[in-house]
């Protein structure tokens, strides 16, 4: 029978830590208890005559008194070589009797144990890595050979150096990386001192720029001829003389050139009945959100094009365009009928996204619709988006009334006058002891210099009015008119003063060229109880109709010269400023690319700077410029 080993995975073996030998040199282990050999273990010890044989510290194998001579004179000599064991803490132990059962092991092999046990003690100096060579032996469930230990070493030591070189190549990258991000600062400290210089060229030549341009409108600038004929004021109001000068033939063309070369002293400050490509890129307050019921169509016109408004199924605002697409008819004759517009003409219905839902007396096609502008609601408004690109995300805070105030009036009215002229008329204050003396005005006399304080791009307050004033793109005006007394408007006061406040919000919605449609919204913070009156919705419409009659009458006169030729803008002064910037707002939206204009926009809603508040402003410069050349 050849030598067997012992399997590392002995469980006897590991608990006990006894081994048994046998006479012929064979070696099995028994139990702590000396109970039997199970099957397995019975077939390793068969035909061996067993003597028990305790390794450990305490405990040394006797020589027993009934053994025969071979025994007594062998076992002394085997004795020596029995390797001897120390005692290791219980989670060690497995380690270090591993080693010693390969050493047994080699010897049951017929091998020269020594060599193998200098080569365990050359593993064991390393702990960790004789830990990790262990748990490879015994996990593998191998029989506990020097060969498989050195295989598991190899292992171990193989996974090692990978680990090391693994941590070798971290570490290099790492240092790399450090390097670049040193020469990253190094190229944005370079960057930084570069664009310092780029800002501080360009700021050069911007004043280089201003300097040559106003070299260039003083260069330009023609003295005008005292024989000009003007218009006053009383011409227009008189409906015959206006008449009269409608019917004029236009200037001849001989004037032309002395006029445009005036007005080329203020570019970008010219009033045009146009509207604007870039103009459309606003969202526009269209209607009020109380009147826009579920049964209720409502055209109005915008940008030269025809609307109508109505609540989808969900009860949303809806705006489609006002023309079937079967023939033409338009669809605000007909009715919404849940929640779609039913055509008077065919019967054919949209829904809210305009796509048509039902074709009566004929097969439905698909993919038949008319054009709907996307709509919001907010601040008790309709909002429509009609611009080609895609909407701004955010819509003004206008329109809602401050903490306080209610609401008395929301009126909608259709003006014959180009949206921009009635605009500048909204933003201007120094017309009315003028113009509104049946109304607002009356008796009101005539200050001996008005101003307009800015408190913002487009914003301030009036001076010696309690009215401050704003133009809120692209078409609306705000005030606050500071009262004393309701009805009493204190001169010399600031509208933050005054203990009443009547507040109007005016959307100038350009319908189509030469027509506005016009969104009027009055609330107040006192006398809550005359909205309860029934009949102070009438008074309101009848005083804003009064009002807006003393201003069409001039504005529209405005617009006749604009057909002619004439200019609006001939000489700016110091109560203009608002205005002023309004136009040129205005005049900017034909230049430039979409991103300048929303940048423009922008721009405008911030506050000003003290810089600001403090430079000439724009048309005071104009116009102190213009006195110049008129005075040379
Ligand atoms: S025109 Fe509208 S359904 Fe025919
Ligand atoms: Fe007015």
């Amino acid at each position: 029978m050849g030598p067997k080993s012992l399997s590392s995975s002995c469980s006897s073996f590991r608990s006990c830590g006894t081994y048994s030998a046998c006479s012929r040199g064979k070696y099995s282990c028994m139990n702590r208890r000396g109970s039997a050999p199970g099957p397995m273990q019975r077939s390793v010890l068969q035909p061996a005559r067993l003597r028990s044989v305790s390794v450990s510290a305490s405990s040394r194998p006797a020589a027993d008194e009934h053994s025969d001579h071979a025994l007594d004179k062998y076992l002394p000599r085997w004795l020596q070589s029995v390797p001897r064991v120390r005692m290791r803490p219980a989670s060690e132990r497995p380690f270090q009797q591993l080693a010693e059962l390969a050493v047994l092991n080699e010897r049951l092999q017929g091998r020269r144990p020594w060599e193998a046990r200098k080569k365990l003690e050359y593993f064991q100096k390393s702990r960790a890595t004789w830990k990790a060579v262990c748990q490879q032996v015994l996990a593998s469930d191998a029989i506990a050979t020097l060969e498989k230990i050195e295989e598991a070493q190899r292992k171990v030591d193989e996974a090692l150096s990978q680990e090391f070189r693994d941590g070798n190549s971290v570490t290099e990258m790492r240092m790399e990386l450090q390097h670049l991000q040193e020469e990253l600062e190094l190229a944005h400290k370079t960057l930084h001192e570069t664009q310092h210089l780029v800002n501080y060229h360009e700021k050069e030549v911007e004043k280089l720029q201003q300097e040559a341009e106003s070299l260039r409108r003083l260069a330009s600038i023609e003295i005008p001829e005292p024989s000009e004929p003007t218009l006053g004021r009383r011409d227009l109001a008189d409906p015959a003389r206006a008449e009269a000068s409608a019917s004029a033939p236009p200037r001849s063309t001989a004037e032309e050139p002395r006029r445009r070369q005036r007005g080329g002293a203020k570019d970008m400050l010219r009033s045009s009945l146009d509207i604007e490509e870039g103009l459309k890129d606003y969202w526009f307050p269209v209607e009020f959100s109380k009147n826009v019921t579920g049964d209720k169509l409502i055209p109005f016109e915008v940008f030269n094009e025809m609307y109508v408004l109505f609540r989808d199924e969900t009860g949303a605002a809806s705006c489609v365009l006002d023309e079937c697409a079967h023939r033409g008819c338009p669809l605000s004759l007909g009715s919404v009928e849940d929640g779609r517009v039913q055509c008077p003409y065919h019967g054919w219905e949209y829904d809210g996204r305009g796509q048509c839902t039902k074709m009566p007396s004929t097969a439905f096609c698909k993919g038949i619709g008319v054009r709907a502008l996307e709509t919001v609601e907010k601040d008790g408004l309709v909002w429509v988006w009609a611009g080609s690109c895609e909407p701004f995300r955010e819509i003004p805070d206008v329109g809602a009334p401050p903490a306080g105030h209610e609401v008395h009036s929301e009126l909608v009215l259709e003006v014959p006058v180009e949206h921009g002229l009635l605009v500048e008329n909204l933003l201007d204050l120094a017309h009315a002891p003028f113009t509104h003396t049946s109304t607002f005005a009356r008796g009101w006399p005539v200050p001996d210099a008005v101003k307009f304080r800015m408190m913002s791009m487009l914003g301030g307050e009036w001076d010696p009015y309690p009215i401050e004033m704003k133009f809120e793109p692209p078409c609306i005006t705000l005030s606050t008119i500071g009262l004393q007394q309701p009805g009493q408007l204190e001169r010399g006061a600031r509208a933050a003063d005054c203990d009443k406040h009547l507040r109007q919000m005016h959307v100038c919605l350009p319908a189509r060229n030469g027509h506005t449609r016009l969104l009027y919204r009055m609330s107040l913070d006192f006398m809550p109880f005359l909205k309860k009156l029934p009949f102070m919705d009438a008074v309101w419409r009848e005083m804003a109709n009064r009002v807006l009659g003393e201003d069409l009458v001039l504005v529209k006169g405005q617009q006749e010269r604009l057909h002619r030729g004439g200019d609006t803008w001939g000489n700016p002064v110091s109560y203009d400023k608002l205005a002023v910037r309004y136009r040129r707002w205005r005049n900017s939206l034909s230049h430039g690319s979409e991103e300048e204009r929303r940048a423009a926009a922008a721009q405008l809603s911030k506050g000003m700077t003290a810089g600001e508040l403090f430079s000439i402003d724009e048309a005071e410069r104009e116009v102190f410029v213009d006195r110049r050349g008129a005075s040379r």
